[in-house]
């Protein structure tokens, strides 16, 4: 099979496929993309409570243990990556938009694209910056996250005005995309049809996206608000405690019993003998 009969067979089966592949692209942006964003960035609001608060929630997300990467990849990432590469298509004219705006010059109908693509570039960024799949690309040429001390090594990474500034573009460019999407989607679907529904579903997307935009530039001050040496010296404490109760690190009564039975374990051979 030659190159050009494989382009003509893919483009047939999207041509076959379109309306199934365009609602599946709808819908990943909300579930479940949107809600992953929409809880990801209210999770790291949360640091606007102080570094230990920050530290309970990501303990709690860590607590998933072995199933968190399987997780990660079926929810999060192969959604992403699908709803990303449809994105694509669409805008370059390989899946004919069968989206939902009335008129194709508008503003938001731009914007939506425009902020699909910064938000993709700020993904893949953030997965290099942050997230442990990252790690190999980043080396030691930047400093990582490491869930087990959240708040300061988040603080470190965060040190630069120039990175606060591309997190503010990057997230706010995603939570538009998002806000602006759930208005679309509900086109899409025909939940919204009149123009007064319309109009009703356009204010819900504004609440949704100055919250989750409030939610995200939020972190970024309370990111900037911690201690780090206070943040670390907490961390270190919730580390040690972690240990014990995994059983890592004996107990302190443990350690207070195995002093306290050490003389007799000296004592006993001889009063064995
Ligand atoms: C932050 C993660 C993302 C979320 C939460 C998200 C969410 C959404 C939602 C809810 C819609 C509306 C679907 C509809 O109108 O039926 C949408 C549309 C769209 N998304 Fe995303 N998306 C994300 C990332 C991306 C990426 C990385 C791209 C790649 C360019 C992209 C490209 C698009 C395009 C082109 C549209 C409009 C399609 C049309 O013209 O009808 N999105 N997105």
């Amino acid at each position: 099979m030659n190159v050009s009969t494989d382009e003509s067979a893919a483009a047939s089966f999207l041509g076959r496929n379109q309306f199934l592949i365009y609602r599946l692209f709808s819908l990943s942006g909300l579930v479940p993309v949107g809600g992953f964003l929409a809880v990801h960035l209210l999770t790291n609001a949360s640091i606007l409570g102080g570094a230990e608060s920050f530290q309970g929630r990501v303990d709690l997300i860590h607590s998933l243990g072995a199933l968190l990467v399987p997780v990660e990849i079926a929810l999060i990432f192969l959604p992403i990556l699908f709803h990303a590469t449809v994105g694509f298509m669409i805008i370059a004219g390989g899946l004919p938009n069968v989206g939902s705006y009335p008129y194709a010059g508008n503003i938001r109908y731009t914007l939506q694209r425009a902020t699909g693509m910064i938000a993709f570039a700020f993904i893949v960024w953030h997965l290099i910056h942050l997230h442990w799949l990252g790690a190999p690309v980043r080396g030691n040429a930047l400093p990582g996250f490491d869930p087990h001390h959240a708040s300061s090594t988040l603080a470190v990474a965060m040190g630069s005005m120039v990175m606060n500034l591309l997190y503010a573009i990057g997230m706010l460019s995603a939570v538009y995309h998002f806000a602006n999407g759930l208005w679309s989607l509900g086109i899409t679907w025909g939940l919204w049809t009149s123009p007064a529904a319309m109009r009703r579903a356009n204010w819900v997307s504004v609440v949704v996206g100055a919250v989750l935009a409030a939610a995200g530039l939020g972190s970024l001050i309370g990111v900037r608000r911690v201690d780090v040496e206070a943040a670390r010296a907490m961390e270190g404490r919730r580390e040690e405690m972690r240990r014990m109760l995994e059983g890592e690190v004996p107990l302190p009564s443990a350690r207070m019993m195995e002093t306290a039975v050490e003389p007799r374990a000296v004592e006993s051979p001889r009063t064995g003998t």
